[in-house]
């Protein structure tokens, strides 16, 4: 043979000796993984799926082959690793035993849509791609923990196993009327301010959505503050509260916005001190909590039961989930499928369709390139509170209940229209993969949809 075709097949050979060794050898995987418990057979049919194709892009430190050390290869394989984790992460889901709902819609529409593993990979594990045996056991392993851990039984048999649910009617634990009442009451005063001239309902007024619908609200001493109120609406099924998350509850953040220079700029004594001075106001707090003083305590926990009862149901998106008929045109209902299939979903989950993860646009720079600015501090979000590089950039995803009142749109208030909105959401933070053509007659019907999306509050329409 000559020296050019002896290049050739040694050159070959070299490409060839990689994904045969991963035949032969498997890939390793960490002892941390293999020792997790599972509760069901389907749980410990997906570990096993994991263990085999996904986990070494999608857990922390998992055990990589032995040419992952190598120059190119090294650099390319620990890129895969970071990133893949960063989106999705195989070791944290069974640990949970699936109970992370956004988490479990990012796997199954990888699966519906066939996205992983990725390209590069399968060319380096020939026998990688899920078979469609695996893709069943997997997109019926999500049925069974949403089945058993999210759905509340109230959506129709077609919507049953979906990532969206419709809200429940009531919050499921008893509430006590009288911390309700405090509550209220608490939330429309206006000596939790300084001044005494704001109260919590002049920033999340529930006339206009549990928002101010303003672009930056009015502060305490007219001052403009710089980021969105977001609605307290079905606020209470968030993962935790503000932009960022750094109130882990309703109760947490109601301790916040007394104290906030740029809200109500108080602070305890001084409410306490007005607070004290009301006969009837403390009255009713006694009657509430005992005999306890005014303090901290019973003041952020009556707002946060109040809020409890701010829960919206019965939109005509709802409704449509629980299996009424014309509520929704064709036009809407396509919405709500393409929703869907465009991966809204995947991030926009569960019953307020929203709020239950901190997500980033795929590429920040980009993102913030098509607002027309450069990022501040406030836009690093849950980075500013973690300091984990990982979380810069990233908000809670907000929800999107009621959104037709909940305007101006995203944290910074910059947006007003919501076909923008869904634009900028389809090209920045849908991930690439899944991403797939959306016209504007998509971006029509879901807007549509959207705007059917408004329930009702204590039993009357918003
Ligand atoms: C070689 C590495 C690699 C393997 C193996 C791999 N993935 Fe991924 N995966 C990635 C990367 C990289 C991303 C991020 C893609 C992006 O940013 O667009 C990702 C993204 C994902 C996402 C997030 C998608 C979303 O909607 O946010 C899921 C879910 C996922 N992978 C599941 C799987 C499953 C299930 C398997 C096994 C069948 C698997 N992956 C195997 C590298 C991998
Ligand atoms: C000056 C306007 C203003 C006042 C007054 C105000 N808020 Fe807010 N609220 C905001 C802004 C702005 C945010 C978002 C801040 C952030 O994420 O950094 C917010 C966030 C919240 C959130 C988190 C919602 C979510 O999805 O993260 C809740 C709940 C809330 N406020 C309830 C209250 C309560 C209760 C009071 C009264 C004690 C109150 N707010 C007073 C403007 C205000
Ligand atoms: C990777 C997660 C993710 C995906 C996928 C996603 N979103 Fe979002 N969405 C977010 C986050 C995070 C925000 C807040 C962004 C911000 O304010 O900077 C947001 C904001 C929004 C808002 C504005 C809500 C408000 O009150 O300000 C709308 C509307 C929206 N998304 C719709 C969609 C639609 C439609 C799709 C599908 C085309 C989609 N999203 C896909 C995470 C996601």
């Amino acid at each position: 043979m000559k020296r050019k075709a002896w290049w050739a097949v040694a050159v070959v050979a070299a490409g060839l000796a990689f994904p045969i060794s991963n035949l032969i050898l498997g890939v390793p995987v960490r002892a941390t993984y293999m020792e997790l418990a599972t509760e069901t057979p389907l749980e410990a049919r997906a570990k096993e799926i994991f263990a085999g194709k996904c986990v070494m892009c999608h857990m922390d430190d998992p055990g990589l082959p032995f040419y992952a050390s190598f120059p190119v290869a090294s650099s390319l394989i620990r890129r895969h690793v970071t990133d893949g984790t960063a989106i999705w992460n195989a070791w944290e889901l069974i640990a949970a035993h699936g109970a992370q709902e956004v988490s479990l819609a990012k796997l199954e529409q990888s699966v519906l849509l066939d996205t992983m593993p990725i390209l590069p990979y399968l060319l380096m594990h020939w026998d990688s791609a899920l078979s469609a045996r695996e893709k069943k056991d997997l997109l019926a392993w999500v049925r069974e923990v949403r089945a058993k851990r999210f759905a509340r039984g109230l959506a129709s048999a077609a919507f049953a196993s979906w990532p969206i649910q419709p809200l429940p009617d009531r919050w499921p634990e008893e509430l006590d009327p009288k911390k309700l009442r405090l509550g209220e009451m608490l939330c429309h005063d206006k000596r939790l301010s300084t001044d005494d001239t704001l109260a919590c309902a002049g920033c999340h007024a529930l006339t206009k959505g549990g928002t101010d619908q303003r672009q930056f609200s009015i502060v305490v001493r007219n001052q403009v503050g710089g980021i969105n109120a977001p609605t307290v609406f079905n606020a209470v099924f968030n993962l935790a509260q503000f932009w960022d998350g750094r109130a882990r509850d309703l109760a947490d953040q109601a301790g916040g916005p007394p104290f906030n220079p740029i809200e109500m700029a108080s602070n305890w004594s001084e409410i306490v001190g007005k607070l004290s001075k009301d006969a009837e106001l403390t009255a009713l707090m006694k009657e509430a909590y005992g005999d306890v003083e005014w303090g901290p305590e019973p003041v952020t926990h009556a707002i946060a039961e109040f809020e409890k009862t701010l829960i919206t149901p019965d939109s005509p998106v709802d409704r449509h989930l629980k299996g009424e008929k014309g509520v929704l045109t064709d036009e809407e209902a396509a919405g709500l499928a393409l929703f869907r299939d465009h991966s809204c979903a995947t991030c926009h989950t569960g019953e307020s369709m929203g709020g239950k993860s901190f997500e980033r646009p795929k590429d920040p720079a980009a993102f913030y390139a098509a607002l027309g600015r450069a990022p501040v501090h406030d836009d690093f979000g849950r980075y500013n509170v973690t300091t984990n590089e990982a979380d810069r950039f990233k908000m809670k995803v907000p929800n999107l209940r009621n959104i037709a009142l909940t305007f101006p749109y995203l944290h910074d208030d910059s947006q007003t229209d919501l076909r923008k909105v869904v634009r900028l959401m389809h090209d920045h933070f849908v991930p690439e993969l899944n991403r797939r053509r959306m016209s504007d007659a998509d971006v029509e019907r879901i807007v549509a949809m959207l705007m059917k999306n408004t329930g009702q509050l204590h039993g009357r329409p918003l």
